[in-house]
């Protein structure tokens, strides 16, 4: 099999979205200026830890897990590291990166756009973004900055980061919205999401089997953030 071929993964439309029409401005911005704050509004994230300890205890330790999103870093980078996992994290607030940095420094931080990590993709087989192959991927409320008709292309490039049978950790944010302007923490970020009948379907069309599910009905601790019903779904990469 050619290097080319290797790499043909059917997600070649990531490749096709004009890079324009990936429309991070103002999230990035958006994260760097919420910083820390974002940790003060979600205070309580029993679901998360729930769901980062699935992650952490179902992979045997010294397993590599990428945290897609990791925003703070806590809790999921440091739960993982403290778990004996080898964590690597991405995000595309350099202020976020900074705070994860400094909260778990033995992890390795990347200012890397989720769109990027696909091997074969704009870097190449090898490139300087090719991080994986990961044994796990934990992706807590990171797709829903996307917009939707990019979630699919998201979700199968992170099929294509993970090892055969490794397992991803998705929160999402149940709702019926595509790239939505919200009010967040005194800044607006654009988000997306499904009902979980769609969310169930979207994932398991991207090659992932869902072992398990999970959903939390959560006030943040701001009122400048609106209620949400959270979904965490456990899933397995089909070999
Ligand atoms: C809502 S926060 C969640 C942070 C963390 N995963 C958690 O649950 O505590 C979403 C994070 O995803 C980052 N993010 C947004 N779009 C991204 C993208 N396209 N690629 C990588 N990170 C992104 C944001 O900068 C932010 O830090």
């Amino acid at each position: 099999m050619s290097g080319e071929e290797e790499y043909r993964d059917g997600y070649e439309g990531y490749e096709d979205f004009d890079r324009l029409a990936l429309d991070r401005s103002g999230q990035a911005d958006a994260f760097d200026t919420i910083g820390d704050r974002y940790d003060d509004a979600f205070p309580h994230k029993e679901g998360q830890v729930e769901a980062g300890r699935w992650l952490a205890e179902t992979l045997p330790p010294g397993s590599r897990v990428l945290d897609v999103g990791c925003g703070t870093g806590l809790p999921t980078a440091r739960q993982l590291f403290d778990a004996g996992h080898e964590v690597v994290g991405i995000d595309i607030s350099p202020g976020m990166l900074k705070l994860a940095r400094d909260n778990v420094p033995e992890a390795t931080f990347h200012h890397v756009d989720i769109v990027d990590l696909r091997v074969g993709g704009r870097y190449g087989p090898g490139g300087p973004r090719a991080l994986g192959p990961f044994d796990g991927i934990a992706a807590f409320f990171t797709l829903l900055l996307l917009p939707r008709p990019e979630i699919p292309y998201a979700l199968r490039t992170l099929y294509t980061a993970l090892r055969p049978e490794g397992l991803l950790g998705l929160g999402m944010v149940e709702s019926d919205i595509d790239d939505f302007p919200i009010p967040f923490l005194g800044n607006s970020v654009r988000v997306s999401g499904y009902l979980r009948d769609e969310l169930r379907q979207v994932v398991r069309d991207a090659g992932f089997e869902i072992t398990e599910e999970d959903s939390h009905a959560y006030a943040p601790a701001s009122t400048d953030v609106p209620p949400e019903i959270q979904l965490y779904l456990n899933c397995r990469r089909r070999a």
